[in-house]
């Protein structure tokens, strides 16, 4: 395959209105929830993402018919809490810990074997965080060697309901067995460390399953039955993250990013944001599919270094590639702590943001649990390597518009994953982005 590298260099301000594509997590969540549940469920706003791509098609596998009538659209002839039928082979979750981690725990309560396989980095990703509560609610699932994929599930078992206090804030342990308690006998309860993104919950709400959650726990338990609705996808805070930074580093950007999803667990960095002096207003609040949106308007502005208050780091903790990026060009330091599960991401985004920044000149200190980053300096041309890492790749496209030169960002078609539509909608915006599809 093709590294498909860009070279990306300082484009115009940014300008105009970007309604970036819906959440990856709550792309995945809906068609697991929809094949699910009794009757047919209407998805808008679907991620056409590879990894949401990957849970769709893993759905199908298993028996569940799903229409796509259009783009961001699917159709999900549910099949019942109990109707997935054995898959015939290995089940492919592509680059997505969230498709894997969160299957893991709903294919546990079923009556076949299965097992789950992922890309290179998937493969290298740490499993036990579910598979150890997964097997203290009575699953079987064996790990490759060191605990990572693939993941062979044994069907068949008798979960039973599990109280669980996770010394690790992770939606997706959380909701891995919030999934494996629809199957178990008694109640489940996740307590968390510091909360975590609510979709698994708000969305096993909507979908008529009786669950009890506030920030930081949750607690359903088995034997019930998921009725079929409908789902609106808000648009992924992830994705507008890479635009609300590259609108406030860019002199003479005025950008407004349409309806972007709103959840408090997501917001992280808008706040951090705003510590550091950057400029966004909100306006048209609104509710899509049970989930708070509202419109962000983005102006130019001088930022200041800061330490990043741990409490947010759940909430922003998908956005520390393109924070490390805003905090090079901040005045004085910036300083994250609290921070070690950036080691485990899509790559290690300590090490892999590291390497990169200094490939263009920027002084930056590791730290096990996050980094100091000298602010100021600008970024010189050069090339750094994406490890194959979709959101560093985009930050490194966001840092290029304030480079001295043009930047080669290595490896970045695994930014299909998460945002297939990112070099149109950045070049609309005025990121100068070129693909090298040869290199
Ligand atoms: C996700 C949870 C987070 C996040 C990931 C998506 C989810 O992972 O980084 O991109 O959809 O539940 P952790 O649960 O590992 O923190």
């Amino acid at each position: 395959m093709s590294t498909r590298d860009w070279i990306a260099a300082r484009g115009r301000p940014l300008r105009g209105e970007v309604l970036v594509p819906g959440d990856k997590s709550v792309s995945h969540r809906a068609i697991m929830l929809a094949s699910l549940a009794d009757g047919v469920s209407r998805i808008d706003g679907f991620l056409e993402g590879e990894d949401a791509r990957a849970t769709e098609a893993i759905f199908r596998t298993l028996g569940v018919r799903i229409d796509a009538p259009g783009p961001g659209v699917r159709i999900v002839h549910g099949a019942g809490i109990d109707g997935l039928r054995a898959p015939a082979g290995a089940l492919d979750c592509g680059n997505a810990g969230t498709g894997m981690r969160l299957l893991a725990g709903l294919l546990a309560g079923q009556g076949f074997d299965s097992t789950l396989v992922g890309d290179a980095s998937l493969s290298k990703r740490p499993m036990r965080r579910v598979t150890g509560p997964l097997a203290r609610m009575g699953a079987r699932i064996d790990t490759g060697e060191g605990g990572v994929p693939p993941l062979r599930i044994h069907g068949g078992t008798v979960l039973s309901g599990l109280d669980f206090d996770n010394v690790l804030a992770s939606a997706q342990v959380k909701s891995a067995l919030l999934l494996a308690g629809l199957y178990a006998q008694g109640e489940t309860i996740v307590r968390e460390p510091r909360p975590t993104r609510d979709y698994t919950e708000r969305m096993l709400a909507a979908f008529g399953w009786p669950i009890e959650f506030s920030p930081g726990i949750a607690r359903l338990s088995g034997g019930h039955r998921l009725r079929a609705t409908d789902v609106r996808v808000p648009a992924d805070f992830s994705s507008a993250a890479f635009f609300l930074v590259a609108a406030t580093l860019v002199p003479g950007s005025d950008l407004l990013l349409k309806q972007v999803g709103m959840n408090p667990r997501r917001t992280g960095l808008l706040h951090v944001l705003r510590l550091m002096g950057a400029d966004i207003v909100e306006s048209n609040p609104g509710e899509q599919g049970g989930e708070p949106v509202a419109d962000l308007r983005v102006r130019h502005a001088p930022l200041r270094g800061i330490q990043v208050p741990e409490a947010h780091v759940p909430d922003m903790i998908d956005e520390f590639p393109v924070l490390f990026v805003a905090a090079a060009c901040a005045e004085g330091e910036t300083r994250v702590t609290g921070a070690e599960e950036l080691r485990v991401k899509e790559s290690d985004r300590i090490a892999t943001m590291a390497a990169g920044l200094r490939a263009l000149g920027v002084t930056i200190d590791e730290a096990p649990d996050g980094a100091t980053i000298a602010g100021g300096s600008g970024f010189g041309p050069g090339t750094v390597d994406s490890h194959g890492d979709h959101r560093i790749a985009m930050a490194f496209a966001v840092a290029a518009q304030r480079a001295d030169g043009e930047v080669r960002i290595r490896d970045t078609a695994n930014v299909a994953t998460s945002f297939p539509d990112f070099e149109r909608l950045a070049d609309t915006a005025g990121l100068a982005l070129r693909i090298d599809a040869g290199a």
